[in-house]
């Protein structure tokens, strides 16, 4: 609890361009909570270097991120927004819980299994311990909630076994994370083959849309997104590619699965797409907008930063001296 709030945590890692599976389904979603919660978002720039980064792209990203959570709408006053590598106590935290966590474990998690499959030539320790630091991040800030999407939810589980398990050794020192379940939305899928998900790693561009995409390449996009040799706009197991973009489609636009069934009734899909793809645009081209203004103003979003990091390192601190303390590391004598 920080004042009479919970404490809700998440982060995005800093590469590259998030597309709109990460604004419909996080982004958007955060918007509305630091009404009821105390909100820290990171951009979690320590975790990208587990695969090997171009420095100046990732200097980039890392700002470029951290201006879209204030373009989408997060306001930057209410949620802390920070750079996880301006706050030490992570990769100090992540060490100490490195030492209650079992290579058992971490040998288990998916995301290593696929990670270390996809970049063999270097599968580093740091990639081996990602769970880890991800987890000294969330209790670190003593998150009651985590949103993070469905490829997440096992590190999470791992989040919370090392924490009771810190737990119960040292007392009461970690607050017991959960997912957050608020609206999710259905899970946006690829364009071009709707069994994956939508991602920006795709090496097939007209897969996935981008958050900066204009509306042009939009629309293209969506008028060559697979969907199958029958006519109808019909939510069904058996339609994959057309389902997806109707969950699309009514992320973007609230409408229910039957409305849309009805208001395309009888048109095909070529009128279809083409109304996913200006709904989807009506929906990122404010954000655009916006977001071009803030980058203009370098000031104003260096001070936010600057804020942020020292509001972080504030609560992070806290947490990390009380698990030193607890390890048995000596105080800094001053
Ligand atoms: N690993 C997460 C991802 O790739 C990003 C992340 C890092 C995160 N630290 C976190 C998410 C803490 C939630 C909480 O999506």
């Amino acid at each position: 609890m920080i004042g009479d709030k919970k404490v809700l945590y998440s982060a995005v890692q800093a590469t590259g361009n998030l597309t709109i599976g990460n604004y419909l389904g996080a982004l958007r979603n955060w918007v509305n909570l630091c009404d009821e919660y105390e909100c820290f978002f990171a951009v979690a720039n320590e975790h990208s270097i587990t695969v090997r980064q171009e420095p100046a792209a990732l200097r980039k990203h890392a700002r470029e991120l951290l201006t879209l959570y204030i373009a989408a709408g997060l306001d930057p006053e209410k949620n802390c927004l920070y750079y996880q590598s301006h706050v030490p106590a992570h990769a100090e935290l992540a060490w100490i819980l490195n030492c209650y966590t079992y290579m058992g474990e971490l040998s288990r998690m998916t995301q290593f299994k696929d990670k270390s499959a996809k970049h063999e030539d270097n599968v580093n320790a740091g990639l081996f311990t990602y769970p880890v630091l991800m987890a000294a991040d969330i209790l670190l800030f003593q998150a009651d909630y985590v949103p993070v999407g469905v490829d997440q939810k096992q590190h999470l589980e791992l989040t919370r076994d090392i924490a009771m398990r810190f737990n119960s050794i040292y007392g009461d020192v970690f607050t017991i994370p959960e997912v957050y379940l608020g609206k999710t939305g259905r899970k946006i899928m690829s364009l071009q083959d709707p069994s994956k998900k939508m991602s920006k790693s795709d090496e097939n561009p007209n897969a996935y849309i981008l958050m900066m995409d204009d509306k042009d390449t939009i629309i293209r996009k969506f008028k060559r997104a697979i969907t199958d040799s029958d006519t109808q706009v019909r939510y069904s197991d058996d339609k994959p590619g057309v389902s997806n973009l109707i969950d699309i489609y009514a992320s973007c636009t609230g409408k229910s699965t039957e409305e849309i069934e009805k208001e395309f009734e009888g048109q095909g899909y070529g009128q279809f797409k083409l109304a996913v793809g200006e709904a989807v645009a009506d929906v990122l081209t404010p954000i655009q907008e916006r977001y071009a203004d803030l980058s203009k103003n370098k000031d104003y979003i260096d001070g936010i930063i600057k804020n942020n990091a020292e509001k972080a390192n504030y609560f992070a601190n806290k947490t990390l001296r009380k698990v030193q303390k607890k390890v048995g590391f000596p105080e800094l004598i001053r």
